[in-house]
């Protein structure tokens, strides 16, 4: 299936759009998720337009990765300053060697990856034995109703736009070289942190 979710098309609004929900809660996640790195060499998985940079420790070599030329073109100058490294490209064939990164991690990606499994592996793969992968995504909420309305939602979305909203990251990371070291929800359940160390 061909995602309809153009990430150059969305990009020119992309911030604003998520104005209100960075605001309200992801800013206060985000924070969260960033401040449980521990690896000095880190690669973030679909960057964007970099709303998870502010978090980051100056002492972090932040290589930014996405196949989106202009979601990264959003990124405020500022920002782009403090990378390392941009990697444009998709996320399923990371052009890195085995074992480069401390830690990879991504926010909010993996609800509409057209290959999960994949970017799953290869992030595994680019990260040295005994690094660690981070996760911040949406999923399935705990609250029945609210759980049978986001099906609903995604029997238009998922045709239209290649978006999950109840896709949960950790089926991907099944059978991998892993080891989960934490997890946390939001109250709600939408929200799913979690943090696993690589074991190959
Ligand atoms: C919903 S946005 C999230 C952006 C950012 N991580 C955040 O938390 O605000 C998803 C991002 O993943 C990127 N992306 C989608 N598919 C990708 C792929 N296969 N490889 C690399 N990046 C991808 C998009 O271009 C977009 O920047």
């Amino acid at each position: 299936m061909s995602p309809l979710i153009d990430f150059d098309l969305v990009a020119p609004v992309y911030d604003r759009v998520m104005y209100i929900a960075e605001k309200c809660c992801l800013k206060e996640w985000r924070r969260k998720l960033i401040s449980r790195v521990k690896g000095k060499r880190v690669l973030e998985v679909g960057i964007g337009t970099g709303a998870n940079i502010p978090f980051y420790s100056s002492d972090v070599e932040l290589y930014g990765l996405d196949s989106s030329r202009k979601m990264l073109s959003q990124m405020p100058d500022k920002y782009l300053q403090l990378l390392s490294g941009i990697i444009i490209s998709s996320a399923d064939e990371i052009p890195v060697k085995d074992d480069f990164f401390d830690t990879a991690l991504s926010t909010f990606v993996f609800c509409n990856l057209e290959k999960p499994r994949d970017v799953a592996k290869e992030m595994v793969r680019v990260v040295r034995p005994g690094g660690q992968l981070l996760f911040l995504e949406h999923t399935s909420p705990c609250n029945p109703i609210l759980k049978t309305s986001f099906k609903a939602l995604e029997k238009i979305t998922v045709p239209l736009m290649h978006e999950y909203f109840t896709r949960d990251v950790r089926q991907f990371l099944e059978g991998l070289p892993v080891r989960k070291v934490h997890e946390e929800r939001s109250k709600s359940g939408i929200l799913l942190l979690v943090e696993y160390e690589v074991v190959k």
